[in-house]
């Protein structure tokens, strides 16, 4: 589901600005982007409650490739996701602060992000998403990826870290612990990274700052 994002500033409380201040210096300056006890906590307490109240059928098996050629592949990923697009209150309000992300991140990077799409993404104990990029040059117009993470108590025993490589070397550059609240955001093209198994249940949003790929022949978004 693709979400042309709204001007509009619904609830401004929701904005921290030092936090994507930021966010825009390192995407600017490393690509990337990391920060612990980030999503507002009203936001974070109201995702987090419907995540759980949602039945397991809105969950589907995640595929993999582009959209018109998606497939399903047990060995590249195993976890189950649910698209975000508004229908509900905890979706909208994060729809909202998303879209002040965007709006953020187009004023200070002018990067001409236009649309943004996002999933909840359940990872049962034992899941994983093997090393993969979220675009590839010239093939997508998926711009940033961002996720954030909806699990209380998280102990490092758990395990399921993202981690982020740099490409050129595949050196570990960064793990993130799925913890409540911790939002990672990076270039979509530039960075491979993986899910590690987990050994309970592992929740996250992941969602995709796209530029509009609309050419002659071509109305993209909305779809
Ligand atoms: C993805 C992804 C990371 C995570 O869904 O593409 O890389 O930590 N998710 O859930
Ligand atoms: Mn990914």
């Amino acid at each position: 589901m693709n979400v042309v994002l709204t001007e509009d500033v619904i609830d401004l409380p929701l904005v921290n600005e030092s936090l994507f201040h930021t966010m825009a210096e390192n995407i600017a300056h490393q690509g990337y982007s990391i920060h612990p006890n980030a999503l507002p906590l009203n936001l974070l307490n109201q995702l987090h409650h419907h995540v759980h109240s949602m039945p397991d059928e809105n969950f589907k098996r995640a595929g993999i490739g582009r959209e018109d050629k998606l497939m399903l592949n047990q060995f590249v990923r195993k976890d189950e996701v649910c698209w975000i697009n508004g229908e509900s209150e905890a979706g909208q309000a994060w729809l909202s602060w998303a879209a002040e992300l965007q709006r953020y991140l187009n004023r200070h990077l002018f990067l001409g992000l236009f649309s943004f799409e996002s999933h909840f993404a359940h990872y049962s104990p034992g899941d994983f998403y093997k090393t993969h990029k979220d675009a590839f040059k010239g093939e997508s117009n998926r711009i940033i990826s961002l996720v954030v993470y909806l699990n209380p108590d998280w102990i490092k025993e758990d395990q399921g870290e993202l981690v982020i490589y740099r490409e050129e070397s595949s050196d570990e550059l960064v793990r993130v612990t799925p913890s409540f609240g911790t939002v990672a955001i990076f270039l979509s093209e530039d960075f491979p990274h993986e899910v590690l198994p987990a050994n309970r249940d592992r929740y996250s949003i992941a969602g995709w700052f796209r530029v509009n790929g609309s050419g002659v022949n071509k109305v993209d978004p909305p779809r």
